[in-house]
């Protein structure tokens, strides 16, 4: 393992608003779930998840400019998120943790009504048919961000791929959700109605698919059963 990961777990260990719980402790009674604000965020605002954080900076950047919303970023790779957690203890920010887990697992890391909003940003869009169940907005995955999100709670998912923008439109449509507003190509000079933080913070892969000349697509919805 290079000098730079080991530096970066061992950092990671050391942060305050960094947790890194095994299967076995999430999975047998997770003493944070249900618990965030209370335990951790110490006040009452809305809590925000980022599923695959990667860097972490959608989850830093929106951090910043809802400074009254407490932030979660989550993502398997602890070495990748560090960069995340890096800024936002150098810039002083108290509203902002990471959790190092499977996003499989989330509905042990949170508590019924927990959750105000989910981000979905740029995931491996799984196309092959036998990967089905990896896309993070299966309905699979959509019960499990059901069981913790607050009764008008939101799923965000901004990706580069029509296929799983697609996908997801079709999913919510045919299992009779609420689709808040769609949009194929966020950058189009003729949109008025994306929200600025949809279009004016760019993550790693973000910036690397705009290299590309990929659209980049927006869903937004709340979920129904
Ligand atoms: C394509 S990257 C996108 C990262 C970031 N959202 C961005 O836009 O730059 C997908 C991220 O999701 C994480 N990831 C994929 N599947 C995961 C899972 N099942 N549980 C937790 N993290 C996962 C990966 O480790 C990776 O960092």
């Amino acid at each position: 393992m290079g000098k730079n990961k080991l530096k970066r777990f061992a950092e990671n260990k050391d942060f305050h608003h960094v947790f890194q719980p095994t299967r076995e402790e999430i999975i047998s009674g997770f003493d944070k779930k249900g618990r965030w604000n209370s335990d951790f965020f110490k006040n009452e605002n809305p809590l925000v998840l980022e599923l695959g954080c990667g860097k972490g900076e959608y989850t830093v950047a929106l951090a910043e400019k809802f400074p009254d919303k407490n932030f979660i970023g989550i993502d398997i790779k602890g070495a990748r998120f560090w960069r995340g957690a890096k800024t936002a203890m150098e810039n002083g920010m108290e509203n902002v943790a990471f959790l190092r887990t499977q996003i499989e697992l989330i509905d042990h890391a949170f508590g019924k009504n927990e959750i105000s909003e989910i981000w979905i940003t740029f995931p491996d869009p799984q196309i092959k048919f036998r990967r089905t169940k990896h896309r993070l907005t299966h309905p699979d995955f959509l019960k499990k961000y059901h069981r913790i999100l607050k009764e008008n709670g939101i799923v965000h998912l901004k990706t580069d791929s029509e296929f799983l923008h697609g996908y997801t439109h079709g999913i919510i449509q045919l299992e009779g959700h609420d689709i808040l507003l769609s949009n194929h190509n966020i950058y189009n000079p003729d949109n008025y109605e994306i929200p600025e933080e949809v279009t004016s913070i760019r993550t790693f892969y973000e910036k690397k698919f705009l290299t590309e000349n990929k659209n980049i697509t927006y869903i937004r919805f709340k979920l129904n059963y």
